[in-house]
């Protein structure tokens, strides 16, 4: 049986509550399950992201690769559909997929991720070429980001109205219009969705490669919002936090070849809903205190910054 990850075992406890417990009593008989079924052994620790559990493991046909369980949620059932599109181009590998179980068994690559490059522009490079290798035609069947539009716009005025907020009207307007103009008419390309540096890891058939995507069908300019606003630690540091934010979308743009405008107002729209967010539920990393307000902070003088073009 493996041993669960306690920092896993909390988290999951803390979000998901009840159901959240009877999942992780079931977790390592559904892992022994699975290793069965699927003729692998365990090859060393366990590790685990937000939601899903990695156990790495050895199989006769790959050799390595590593078993990945995902608490049952509706934002984890596409996965699979995504890696299996991509066939190992810009991600890694599926070798076998268990959707009741949520379950896959993916190629192993490095337990490296982007997120340990110190070079913010690099960071940025390499999730742009990535994110534009991962944008080919959607299938049937995806969650279509489009379909999701009307409800977003309805979330902006909500949030405008009921939370204690600085952010100005202007700010809030482009946001909405954003949704208007560009949400309701986005391809179907195929989209990461969960864009940001832990999500690309180090490997070997290519320098890098993307894991835990949404597959969403959308407009890949909202991958670069997603990656810009996963930066925030990095901006905040910087001197200048609007240069460095037009910066990053500079270099995002050009190394995903998309529309620099485009990328720039998916990522004004992002900034303004986790400035919303943030005040109604809180971060991953910061659920209150003074880090919250921090990153509120952050992202109303993002969201700000990038209102305007330049
Ligand atoms: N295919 C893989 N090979 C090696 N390590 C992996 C692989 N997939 C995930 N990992 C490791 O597990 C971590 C969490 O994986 P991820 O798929 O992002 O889970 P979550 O959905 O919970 O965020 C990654 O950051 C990485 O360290
Ligand atoms: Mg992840």
């Amino acid at each position: 049986m493996i041993a669960v990850p306690d920092t896993f075992t909390q988290t999951t406890l803390e979000r998901e509550g009840e159901p959240g417990a009877a999942w992780l009593a079931e977790l390592p008989g559904i892992v022994d399950e699975l290793l069965e079924c699927w003729g692998c052994v365990p090859d060393g620790d366990v590790t685990h992201g937000g939601v899903g559990v990695i156990v790495p493991v050895r199989r006769r046909t790959e050799g390595t690769a590593v078993l990945k369980v995902s608490f049952p949620h509706p934002g984890n059932v596409h996965e699979p559909d995504a890696f299996a599109v991509w066939g190992g181009r810009g991600a890694v590998l599926l070798h076998e997929r268990d959707d009741e179980n949520v379950a896959m068994l993916l190629e192993r690559v490095r337990m490296s991720t982007l997120a340990e490059v110190e070079d913010n522009d690099e960071v940025v490079t390499v999730a742009a070429r990535i994110s534009r290798r991962l944008a080919v035609p959607a299938p049937p069947g995806l969650p279509r980001l489009r379909e999701r539009a009307d409800a977003w716009e309805e979330q902006l005025r909500r949030d405008a109205q009921e939370l204690a907020h600085t952010l100005s009207r202007h700010v809030v307007e482009a946001a909405a219009a954003t949704v208007r103009e560009l949400g309701g008419i986005q391809p179907d390309v195929l989209i990461h969705g969960d864009l940001h540096a832990r999500n690309i890891l180090r490997a070997d058939r290519e320098p890098w490669l993307a894991v835990d995507p949404k597959g969403y069908a959308g407009d890949p300019a909202y991958d670069g919002g997603t990656l810009l606003t996963s930066r925030a630690l990095t901006l905040l540091a910087a001197d200048g936090l609007g240069k460095a934010a037009h910066r990053t979308l500079d270099i995002f743009a050009e190394a995903a070849e998309l529309d620099r405008e485009r990328v720039r107002r998916w990522a004004q729209l992002h900034a303004v809903q986790a400035a919303f967010r943030g005040r109604r539920h809180g971060f991953r990393i910061a659920r209150g205190g003074p880090r919250l307000d921090g990153l509120t902070e952050f992202a109303d003088r993002l969201a700000e910054s990038l209102t305007e073009r330049t």
